[in-house]
């Protein structure tokens, strides 16, 4: 199998209160649970030839231990870290022992709200970021994540 047909690994991180989707803010959200998000992520992978794992957590530390497992079984991670995005040092740290492409993506356009939302701790530190297309930014943080771990060149 060559390298760019072979089957990948990708994780699917989501932070705190994304367990509520659908029901929580949607006007800003939208109405869609996380459960179909995932659903979603999981079918486009199997077109990809991308086995997507997926798992939410509204514990800080409990997100730094699954990342520190992921190191070595994974070709690439999407993370939503919600509220944890502005604030968390911990997570920053763990994702950068990280060596595979790492997409940062938020459902909302961070950067049009509250001014303390403009501020992401792992924005230097990730391969590409996604914000303000809905539950739509994680397909696409899945497509080019498969175009970067294939090495499809993206310029
Ligand atoms: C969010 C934006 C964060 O500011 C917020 O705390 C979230 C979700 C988003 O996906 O738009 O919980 O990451």
């Amino acid at each position: 199998m060559s390298a760019k047909s072979e089957s990948k690994k990708v994780l699917v991180i989501h932070g705190p209160n994304l367990n509520l989707l659908g029901k929580r803010e949607p006007g800003i959200y939208g109405h869609q649970s996380l459960d179909e998000i995932n659903e979603q992520l999981i079918e486009r992978g199997r077109k990809l030839g991308i086995e997507v794992v997926t798992f939410q957590s509204n514990h800080e530390g409990v997100i730094v231990e699954e990342i520190q497992a992921g190191i070595g079984e994974f070709q690439g991670i999407i993370i939503n870290p919600a509220a944890y995005t502005h604030t968390s040092v911990a997570i920053r740290d763990a994702l950068v022992m990280v060596d595979v492409p790492i997409v940062e993506i938020h459902l909302s356009n961070i950067n049009k709200r509250e001014s303390f939302r403009h501020v992401s701790m792992i924005a230097d530190i990730v391969t590409a970021r996604i914000a303000g297309f809905g539950s739509q930014g994680y397909l696409l943080a899945l497509e080019g994540l498969n175009g970067m771990i294939r090495g499809v060149d993206q310029n």
